[in-house]
């Protein structure tokens, strides 16, 4: 293993099942320490790639390393480096929660003096301690979940990868699971997939968007809205001579800035407009401060647009729908 290779770095990486390609040509790569979001509509090719990442699925094609190993040749190795919780996690149904992960981390050659001690911090971290003794077959599913991510952590390898660890559980457990996954940050490598999107906002460093088995965006979520979007947004409610005097002014303001759309006054005389520019920082203040001192304008309301992560989803996926998957037009 090499200190100065990246945590995880795929090439051109192709999955085929039986004639379906289900990933097709994805290369990226992680650094160490970061979080990244895996976001993609089902049948994406999430869950496929992960377990390739993590050795579990060979690939048809590409190149895949987790520190430095190449996973197709050296998949035992891989095992050791990854702490993986895969999609419908199976678990032993007649095992005790300690019982399993005390043998499983025998498994993963956790000495047996430090073992004990782990396993008390990792139940503890998963919010599991007080079902320790527990059967996992009568447990609920958001428990069960917890035990295959206290599973994925409890040797404390280098990556984690986890297929949509919140799934199933409630408000309060997905908080703890944010937690933990941010108490990672800077220690591990961390690569998620998740349907939640505020909560890849929240957690994760970059965003990979994957339609098809093909990435159609990567970034901060911030890069994702300015790649996706590439102008920033304003609601403007306003009162006086619009459309005579406020083009205008606003070119003064800034030459980017435009109406992109105007609504009827109402019986106050104020529109509700969409104004849109190519600068990126906020121009809320500097627009407030010179349209109220403009003298021809009344000024109600005024905020800027941010795209939720879920709207740069739905453009991205629908972009890549239409740029890569479309048949040419006849
Ligand atoms: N074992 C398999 N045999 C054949 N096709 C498969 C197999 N596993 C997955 N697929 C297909 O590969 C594609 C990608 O599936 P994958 O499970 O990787 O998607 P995903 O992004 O994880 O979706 P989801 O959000 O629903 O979990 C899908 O079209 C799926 O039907
Ligand atoms: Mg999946």
């Amino acid at each position: 293993m090499s200190d100065a290779s990246p945590a995880i770095e795929v090439r051109d990486l192709v999955k085929i099942y039986s004639g379906h390609t289900a990933v097709s040509k994805i290369s990226f790569t992680v650094a160490r320490g970061e979080i990244l979001g895996f976001l993609g509509p089902n049948g994406a090719g999430k869950s496929t790639t992960m377990r390739i990442l993590t050795g579990y699925l060979p690939a048809t094609a590409g190149e895949v390393n987790v520190c430095g190993v190449p996973v197709a040749s050296r998949s035992a190795e891989i095992k050791k480096l990854i702490g993986y919780m895969p999609e419908n996690n199976p678990l032993p149904e007649d095992m005790r929660v300690s019982e399993y992960l005390h043998f499983r981390g025998r498994l993963k050659e956790i000495p047996r003096r430090k073992l004990s001690l782990r396993l008390d911090e990792v139940l503890e971290l998963c919010d599991l301690t007080r079902v320790r003794h527990r059967i996992i077959g009568k447990l609920s599913k958001g428990f069960r979940q917890r035990v295959g991510i206290a599973e994925a952590i409890l040797a404390e390898p280098p990556v984690i990868i986890m297929d949509e660890p919140t799934i199933g559980l409630d408000p309060h457990q997905i908080l703890i699971v944010r937690d933990l996954i941010a108490s990672l940050r800077g220690r591990m490598t961390v690569i998620i997939s998740s349907h939640i999107l505020p909560e890849i906002e929240m957690t994760c460093d970059r965003v990979l968007i994957i339609n098809q088995g093909r990435v159609v965006a990567a970034g901060t979520p911030a890069d994702l809205r300015r790649e996706v979007f590439g102008q920033s947004r304003y609601h403007l409610e306003i009162a006086g001579e619009i459309a005579a005097t406020l083009p205008a002014a606003l070119t003064q303001i800034e030459p980017t800035l435009h109406i992109a759309s105007s609504g009827e006054p109402d019986a106050a005389g104020f529109r509700k407009l969409i104004l849109t520019s190519a600068r990126e920082d906020d121009l809320g203040d500097t627009l407030l401060h010179a349209l109220a001192t403009d003298g021809r304008f009344r000024v109600r309301a005024l905020n800027r647009a941010q795209p939720s992560l879920e709207d740069v989803f739905l453009a991205a996926t629908k972009r890549g729908w239409e740029t890569v998957d479309a048949p040419a037009s006849k």
